[in-house]
């Protein structure tokens, strides 16, 4: 079957008053990402041929976080009828299925939107299609009333429902899906004689029905359609984004030793056989290879990570890391900007910054690259089998060739040459007996105050 044209609008012209932020609600993240997003990406996994985001006036901050798909402004917010009306200008026409979405219900799965549009081709031939859902709790949520044979009549809003539509537990999760080629006649028939004064979308259903068109429901997961409006609800959706995560890491062949402690970006990728210990946080952009072992207490974020490498505990690897293969980065290591290549080692209280670790090179505790000066960043280049001594500093711009040795303590300002010893501290001066000396001359001074 050749698949109709697609057209998804999304709505987020609301203001998120109750957010209390500065931020336009839709572009707070769940997951590290941006609840529209999230929508955007479940909309994307459909191939949609149009998609048109639907903003207030002044919100340029969303129009660039969707770009390239354009937005429609809603000048004023007369009700989600009216959000969609505002996208009309840019579906004049559409001949396909048009699903409508809400920019704050970053939950939803492409698996339920195609249910939505393949209910469209029901023998019935719907012209809207609505997301039901049966949340323990329906609140304040419109409800969906059905006919004797199952179709959809009718959605009253919460505030116009009589009691005995109240107690109706199937509720109006907000998404829909309409034949595009009735939906501007039905949704331009809409008014807003009810208890907010708003246009409503909901109304479509009746206009539907007694124009002689179906109308059909289609039941979801209540959790999917969760709508933040308040902190506590991102809170809320986040936490169950993060068991989605959790769940399809290890769906995917990773060991979490207690994946309530470990946080998930949207795009984190896990290799085959990768262990994650306890209390790690993997920030946007991370991609670690088969069998890393990541202890307890790791954050990672922009960091790609090769196969059999070991990290933590309590390693901070920062955008740019790049960590090879088998190489170590042990406790309170810090890394950003840097290549630490295979077989590497960095294994104690360091900081690797704009640098290079060569191959097999050995990094001592307490080694410090200081790539700053207060203006510029500078680069490190440390080559393959070389060893740095412990509590070393290394001035950069500053090269320490292949194999050569830092002595401990070390504050190296210039090059140092392949498989040569570079000290670069004051010289031990030792001075036989003075300690026990002092320690007489000290006691002496005491008595003779005594
Ligand atoms: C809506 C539904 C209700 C459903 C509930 C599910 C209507 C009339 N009611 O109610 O049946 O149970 O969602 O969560 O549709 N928006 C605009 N412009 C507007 C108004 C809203 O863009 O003028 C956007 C909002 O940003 C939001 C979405 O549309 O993303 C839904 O609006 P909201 O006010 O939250 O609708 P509800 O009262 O929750
Ligand atoms: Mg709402």
């Amino acid at each position: 079957m050749t698949r109709r044209p697609l057209a998804c609008v999304i709505l987020a012209a609301g203001k998120g008053t109750r957010m209390k932020s500065d931020l336009p609600k839709v572009l707070h993240r769940v997951a590290g990402r941006p609840m529209i997003g999230h929508v955007l990406a479940a909309v994307g996994e459909l191939d949609p041929d149009h998609v048109v985001v639907v903003v207030g006036p002044g919100m340029e901050d969303v129009a660039a976080s969707v770009a390239p798909y354009p937005t429609a402004v809603q000048e004023r917010q007369l009700g989600t009828a009216d959000a969609v009306r505002a996208a009309f200008g840019l579906l004049e026409g559409f001949p396909g299925d048009v699903l409508v979405l809400y920019g704050d219900t970053p939950l939803v799965t492409p698996k339920t939107l195609r249910a939505m549009v393949e209910a469209r081709a029901q023998v019935s031939d719907p012209a809207v299609v609505v997301l039901g859902m049966r949340p323990a709790d329906p609140g304040a949520y419109g409800r969906l009333i059905l006919d004797g044979g199952g179709g959809l009549e009718k959605i009253v809003e919460y505030l116009d429902a009589a009691p005995e539509e109240r107690a109706v537990g199937l509720c109006n999760a907000g998404l829909m899906a309409f034949d595009g080629a009735r939906m501007f006649d039905l949704i331009g028939r809409i008014g807003n004689d009810n208890a907010k004064g708003e246009f409503y979308l909901t109304d479509v259903v009746q206009i539907a029905r007694a124009g002689g068109h179906a109308c059909a429901v289609v039941e979801g997961d209540d959790q999917e359609v969760i709508g933040v409006n308040a902190r506590a609800e991102l809170a809320e959706v986040e936490a169950l984004l993060q068991r989605r995560l959790r769940r399809a890491a290890m769906d995917n062949g990773a060991t979490l030793a207690d994946p309530d402690t470990v946080y998930f970006s949207f795009d984190t990728k896990l290799g085959r056989d990768v262990v994650v210990g306890q209390n790690v946080v993997f920030g946007p952009g991370v991609t670690v290879g088969d069998r890393v072992e990541i202890k307890p207490f790791c954050h990672l974020e922009q960091v790609t990570v090769s196969s059999g490498a070991i990290l933590g505990p309590y390693a901070r690897l920062r955008p740019g890391a790049v960590i090879g293969p088998d190489a170590h980065i042990g406790n309170f290591v810090e890394i950003k900007n840097a290549t630490v290549e295979a077989g590497a080692k960095v294994n104690h209280l360091t900081y690797i910054g704009d640098a290079r670790v060569g191959a097999k090179a050995n990094i001592g505790a307490g080694t410090i690259t200081c790539n700053y000066d207060g203006f510029g960043k500078y680069r490190t280049d440390i080559g393959e089998g070389a060893f740095i001594g412990s509590n070393s500093s290394l001035v950069a711009p500053v090269s320490v060739g292949a194999g050569a040795i830092v002595g401990a303590g070390s504050v190296v300002t210039q090059d140092v040459a392949a498989e040569s010893l570079a000290v670069a501290r004051g010289r031990q001066q030792s001075y036989p007996g003075w300690a026990a000396d002092f320690r007489d001359r000290k006691r002496l001074e005491k008595a003779k105050k005594g």
